[in-house]
């Protein structure tokens, strides 16, 4: 439950939201069991012959006189109209009256100060009045008989006073009119007027629990998508990114609706069946404390269910990141599906995984509506218990039988809350295995955490220098990279070339530290790019990747995304450089036109030049060009080159390329084979002393003039 509990620690900023929730929650509480207790005026108005006011007054003379007494037609057994002693507390007046249970008071009389007799009764309605309302005091004379029917006793007794509360409640019940009827309609108006209140607490309750939930959710979602940003992007080509959008979207889903029952049901349920409790409990504690016994046992029940439900609810949310993998992965490539025949292959491929989450929904299933039933049937199971306790007592005249059916009033309305909180468990549960998933990735280290804050880098001013530097990724044993030496200075274009594989975008990738060397040192101007802060370093370099990224925005946006706070003309400047602004003014919105997700609505060769645009905007001292001009064609990239030749005078540019134009004109080439530098100079060099890159340039520019 730990990460549950730790999303819960997001609840504290909204604490006091919680404390009305509480409050509403026991709102709702109380006017459910206040509800439930009218039954018993009701019960007493139909069910016994005392009705309601009889049945204050003999509360009222068990109270004053501390002795259980019950009427003809309470008790099972009577045979008299006498009143039948049916508990005998321990301090007066029944001790000294001699009193003992199974007695019968047969006739009470109220005696002057000289001995008189004022008033009298021998009818049981008439003795419980006397018995309730006589002042303080006041002595009584009750005539006592053995169960045979022998006088046995006519002791009198100075009436002792009672509680405060006795007599609220004997007033408030005198209050109520004489006419059952009517007395009835009063009470079913006071239920109503229950009803409504509760109902107003519920809404309320609900409300709360559910935005405190969505809130609490929000946040987590923010820190997430934050920690995202600032992973470093070895962690994606491990993991991928689609079970990211699942964590952040499907297992948030979850613990929402986890958190709305843990702040909604689990707060409202345990308090309605607190409630009724309280009220059984003020009818007889005995049976309350046999309830208590129950409670350990279901506790230990929903322990061995938990486990379960939590693995497959876990296994179920990572089938689920599959399957967006798998969703996302089609619907990127629909052209290759279809212009291959794919679908069949898709087809397979989304009916496993889709079966496969299936599979663990079913065991989810299994173990959710197995655990309901159970508890369910273990609750009735064991509320016999109390039921039993109950009915014992009411066999020995300890309670009477309109309290024994109202307690079981009272346990069927506890039961129905707990009842309610039987699937409670299964839904904490899966939200517990999301917020698992949710706080694997916002404990996942970050690619530098600032702390102690590193130094700023300066603008480069001398040169960039590759010390003995390799790399291995991290899901392969190979390096890519080994004893990378090299030096640029400012001002230069080195070119990186090499076949396919060779290491040329991962070395690129080193640079702004998107990657981090395994082993070596890059030196920017003699400072280690390890040891200043990203952010500034980041700030100096231009990149243009392999593959070009655009998002789903308008041109200018997409080019102004490299310098937020750039000026219009700056924009138009940089496009212009990049040779973009001659398509972009034949689009029917110049600037203003949306490219689509990825850029989908322009041609690849058209993307590059945005791409190249945003890159020159940024003013960087470093530019990383990789395979930038690739699906330009040729008549552009020359007037390209030709314009980001005054650009890159003043800035150090590494480009990777297959054009020899680009190539032969860079003040260094390195030449990369299996990750390793097997020549190094410019063109005229290599070609003279590096078979290697003969080898290339036979291969790979061999449509192309050898010299520039
Ligand atoms: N995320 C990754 N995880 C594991 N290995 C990788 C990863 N990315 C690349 N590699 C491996 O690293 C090697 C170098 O890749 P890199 O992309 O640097 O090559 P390249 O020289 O840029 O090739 P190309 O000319 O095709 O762009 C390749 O053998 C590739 O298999
Ligand atoms: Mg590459």
């Amino acid at each position: 439950m730990k990460p549950l509990l730790r999303v819960l620690m997001g609840v504290w900023p909204y604490r006091w939201r919680v404390v009305l929730g509480l409050l509403c929650a026991l709102g709702v509480g109380l006017s459910y069991a206040s509800g439930i207790a009218t039954l018993l005026p009701v019960m007493k108005i139909f069910i016994s012959t005392q009705g309601v006011h009889g049945w204050a007054d003999q509360a009222a003379a068990e109270s004053r006189l501390h002795m259980g007494l019950m009427n003809l037609d309470q008790s099972v057994h009577a045979k008299t109209l006498a009143i039948i002693i049916s508990r005998a507390g321990q301090s007066a007046p029944a001790p000294l009256t001699k009193l003992s249970p199974g007695d019968r008071i047969t006739r009470v009389a109220v005696l002057s100060a000289h001995g008189a007799t004022k008033i009298s009764s021998h009818h049981w309605q008439g003795m419980m009045r006397i018995l309730a309302h006589v002042a303080d005091y006041t002595p009584v004379q009750m005539t006592i008989a053995s169960s045979s029917g022998a006088v046995i006793a006519s002791p009198t007794i100075k009436m002792p006073g009672t509680h405060w509360y006795m007599w609220t409640f004997v007033d408030a019940i005198s209050a109520l009119p004489q006419s059952r009827w009517w007395c009835l309609l009063w009470v079913i108006v006071l239920f109503i007027v229950l009803c409504v209140v509760g109902s107003a607490f519920r809404y309320m309750q609900q409300y709360i629990s559910m935005t405190l939930a969505a809130k609490v959710v929000i946040n987590l979602r923010r820190r997430m998508h934050n920690r995202i940003l600032q992973l470093p992007v070895q962690y994606f080509s491990a993991h991928g990114t689609t079970d990211l959008t699942s964590r952040l979207t499907q297992d948030t889903n979850t613990l929402t609706e986890g958190l709305t029952t843990l702040l909604g049901k689990t707060m409202l349920e345990p308090m309605k069946a607190l409630a009724v409790g309280i009220v059984a409990l003020l009818i007889d504690w005995r049976i309350c404390v046999g309830t208590m016994v129950i409670l350990p046992i279901i506790g230990v029940i929903i322990r061995k269910f938990s486990k379960r439900m939590r693995r497959a609810s876990r296994k179920g949310l990572e089938k689920w990141s599959d399957m967006m993998g798998i969703i996302s992965e089609t619907l990127l490539g629909i052209r290759i599906v279809k212009a291959h025949n794919g679908q069949g292959y898709e087809r397979r491929r989304f009916t496993k995984v889709n079966r496969h989450l299936y599979q663990q929904q079913a065991r989810l299933a299994h173990y959710t509506s197995l655990s309901r039933p159970t508890i369910e049937t273990l609750t009735i199971v064991l509320g016999c218990i109390p039921v039993l306790i109950a009915a014992k007592l009411v066999l020995s005249h300890s309670i009477n039988r309109d309290s024994f059916i109202f307690l079981l009033a009272c346990f069927a309305a506890i039961f129905e809350p707990l009842r309610k909180l039987s699937d409670v468990n299964s839904k904490l549960q899966q939200s517990n295995a999301s917020a698992t998933r949710i706080f694997e990735i916002i404990d996942e280290p970050v690619e530098q955490d600032g702390s102690p804050p590193l130094p700023s880098l300066p603008r480069l001013s001398k040169e960039i220098a590759f010390e003995n530097i390799s790399f291995t990724y991290e899901s392969s044993k190979q390096p890519v990279l080994q004893e990378i030496n090299f030096t640029v200075q400012k001002g230069q274009t080195a070119a990186i070339v090499g076949a396919n594989g060779s290491g040329k975008s991962t070395l690129l990738s080193l640079i702004p530290r998107l990657l981090t060397p395994t082993g070596g040192r890059i030196l920017i101007d003699s400072v280690d790019t390890s040891k200043v802060s990203l952010k500034s370093l980041r700030k100096h370099i231009g990149l243009v990747t392999q593959d070009t990224i655009l998002f789903a925005d308008t041109v200018y946006n997409n080019i102004a995304y490299a310098a937020p706070h750039a000026d219009r003309e700056a924009v138009l400047a940089a496009s212009r450089q990049s040779y973009a602004d001659e398509f972009i003014s034949q689009l029917p919105e110049g600037y203003n036109t949306m490219v689509g997700q990825s850029g989908v609505r322009l041609s690849g060769g058209q993307r590059q030049r945005i791409a190249i645009a945003r890159a020159i905007l940024r003013d960087p001292a470093i530019l990383l060009l990789d395979e930038a001009m690739s699906q330009i064609d040729a008549d552009s990239e020359q007037k390209i080159n030709l314009a980001l030749k005054e650009f890159m005078r003043s800035r150090t540019t590494f480009v990777i390329a297959h054009r020899l134009s680009t190539i032969a004109g860079a003040d260094l080439i390195v030449c990369l084979d299996y990750g390793r530098v097997i020549g190094l100079g410019t063109h005229q060099q290599l070609l003279a002393e590096c078979a290697g890159y003969r080898r290339l340039c036979e291969s790979q520019f061999a449509a192309e003039p050898a010299t520039v």
